[in-house]
C-alpha cells in the first residue's frame, strides 16, 4: 500500500471511521505517527504491533480500571474493568472452564450444534447468516455458559447488540435508551436464576459467581451483574462478527476454501488468519497511571491511549505481505484476542467455535456468494454485521 506523508487528522472516536475499515488510515499512522495524538478526543492512537503489545503487558502502568472502554465506567467491577491482582481473581473463578482443556469437553456439543444449524441453512442454496448462524450460534451457546435457559438465546443476541454499543450511548440518547433497557431486561432474566443457583448449584457460570469466595468474602450482588453483562457482550457479538466477515473473505478466495474442505487439518491456521484478517473488535483502552514511553513518545499521567487491534494486525513489520489472505500464514501472531493479563479469556472457546464452524462449512458448501454485502454498522468496538445474505451450493 502507497502511503501519504502529509499529516491526516484522525478522529479516532468516529464511528464512520471504523465503519469503513480504514486500513488507508492504519497505515499512515504506523509508517508517520505510530503514537498519533488525536486531540479532539485526548487520546493517542497505538498503531503498531509492538507498541500495543508494550502496552498491555505493562498492566500496572496502563490501567483498566474503569477505563477500559472509550466511556468511563467508575464503578464496574466485572474482570476486565479492574487491574490485577483483583482482576486476576475474578478472572480464575471461570477460567478452569475456558482453558483449551475445559472448552475441549464441548468438543462434541459444539460440533452437534454446528452441524444442525449448517445443515439447515445451506439447504435452500442461501441464508442470511447472522440469523441463521453467526448470531444465533454464539447467543446460544453463551445462554448455557452463563445458565440462562437456552431458549432464551434471541434475548441475550438482542442484549449483546445494545452492551456493545457502549462507547455511542453518550452521543446518541436512542443508544442510550437502549442500552439502559438491554440492561434492566439481563437483570431482570438473571434475578430468578441467581435465586436458583443459591439453593441448588449448577456447572454454570452465575452459579459459579453466586457462590464465589475472595478473601473469603462473597463477590458482591453488581458484581455478578457486571460479570454476566461482560459475557454477553464479550461472548456473542465478536465471534459472530469473526463468522460473517470470515465467510465474506472466503467468498473471495474460493481456492483457499477448497483446499480447507480438501485438508480439514487446515482449519486451526484457516481460523487464525480469519481473526487477523476481520479483527472483530476494534480496540481497547486504557489510562496511564504515571509518566511514561510508548515507541518513543512520552506520555504523561491521566492520558488515555486507545490499542488499535485492526492496525497491529497488519503491521508489516510483523507480517509479511499483510494484506494478503493466506489460511497458511505461519507464525501468526495477531493480536485479536489482545494479549497479556486481560487476553480474552474465551478465546479458546471462540477459537474452538470457529474451526468447528468454518469445517463443517466447508466440508458441506462450495462456490460462496455475497447475495448481500455485511451490513456493517458504525460502531466504535466491534465490526458489527446486521446481515449478510450468502449463497452456496451444498456438497
Ligand atoms: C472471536 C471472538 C473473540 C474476540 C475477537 C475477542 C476479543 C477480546 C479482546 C480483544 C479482549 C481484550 C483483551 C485485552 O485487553 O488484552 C477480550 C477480553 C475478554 N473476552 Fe473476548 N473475544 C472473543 C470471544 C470471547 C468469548 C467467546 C468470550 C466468552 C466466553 C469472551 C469473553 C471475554 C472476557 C470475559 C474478556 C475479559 C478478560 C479479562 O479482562 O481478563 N470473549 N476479548
Amino acid at each position: 500500500m502507497t502511503v501519504s506523508s502529509e499529516r491526516m487528522t484522525i478522529d479516532l472516536l468516529d464511528p464512520a471511521l471504523y465503519q469503513r475499515n480504514p486500513h488507508d488510515v492504519w497505515s499512515w499512522m504506523r509508517a508517520n505517527e505510530p503514537v498519533y495524538r488525536d486531540e479532539k478526543n485526548g487520546l493517542w492512537g497505538i498503531s503498531r504491533h509492538a507498541d500495543v503489545m508494550d502496552v498491555e503487558r505493562r498492566s500496572m502502568v496502563f490501567s483498566s480500571a474503569g477505563v477500559y472502554r472509550a466511556v468511563f465506567s467508575p464503578g464496574e467491577s466485572n474482570m476486565i474493568a479492574q487491574d490485577d491482582p483483583r482482576h486476576r481473581q475474578q478472572r480464575m473463578l471461570v477460567q478452569p472452564q475456558l482453558t483449551r482443556a475445559g472448552v475441549a469437553t464441548r468438543t462434541e456439543e459444539i460440533r452437534s450444534l454446528v452441524a444442525e444449524l449448517v445443515d439447515e441453512a445451506i439447504e435452500k442454496g442461501h441464508f442470511e447468516v447472522v440469523d441463521m448462524i453467526a448470531g444465533q450460534l454464539p447467543a446460544r451457546l453463551t445462554s448455557r455458559l452463563l445458565g440462562f435457559p437456552e431458549e432464551m438465546w434471541p434475548h441475550l443476541k438482542s442484549w449483546s447488540e445494545r452492551l456493545m454499543r457502549t462507547d455511542m450511548r453518550e452521543r446518541d440518547p436512542e443508544v442510550m435508551a437502549e442500552f439502559i433497557e438491554a440492561n434492566r431486561e439481563f437483570i431482570g432474566a438473571m434475578t430468578p436464576i441467581i435465586g436458583e443457583v443459591a439453593a441448588c448449584p449448577r456447572n454454570d457460570f452465575m452459579s459459579i459467581w453466586t457462590h464465589a469466595r475472595i478473601d473469603g468474602k462473597p463477590l458482591p450482588p453488581e458484581s455478578i451483574v457486571h460479570e454476566v453483562g461482560l459475557f454477553i457482550a464479550g461472548g456473542a457479538e465478536t465471534t459472530r462478527t469473526a463468522i460473517s466477515h470470515g465467510l465474506r473473505a472466503f467468498c473471495d478466495h474460493q481456492d483457499q476454501w477448497e483446499e480447507l474442505a480438501k485438508n480439514p487439518e487446515l482449519a486451526d491456521s484457516a481460523v487464525e488468519e480469519v481473526l487477523r484478517w476481520v479483527t472483530p473488535l476494534n480496540n481497547f483502552f486504557r489510562m496511564a497511571l504515571t509518566d511514561d514511553v510508548i515507541g518513543g513518545q512520552p506520555v504523561r499521567a491521566g492520558d488515555r491511549v486507545i490499542m488499535l487491534y485492526p492496525s497491529a494486525n497488519r503491521d508489516e513489520a510483523v507480517f509479511d505481505k499483510p494484506f494478503e489472505f493466506d489460511i497458511h500464514r505461519h507464525p501468526n501472531p495477531h493480536l485479536s484476542f489482545g494479549f497479556g493479563t486481560h487476553l480474552c479469556v474465551g478465546a479458546n472457546l471462540a477459537r474452538l467455535v470457529l474451526t468447528t464452524v468454518f469445517s463443517e462449512l466447508a466440508q458441506k458448501a462450495k462456490n460462496l456468494t455475497p447475495i448481500s454485502e455485511p451490513d456493517v454498522e458504525a460502531n466504535i468496538f466491534a465490526r458489527a454485521v446486521k446481515s449478510f445474505t450468502l449463497g452456496v451450493t451444498p456438497r
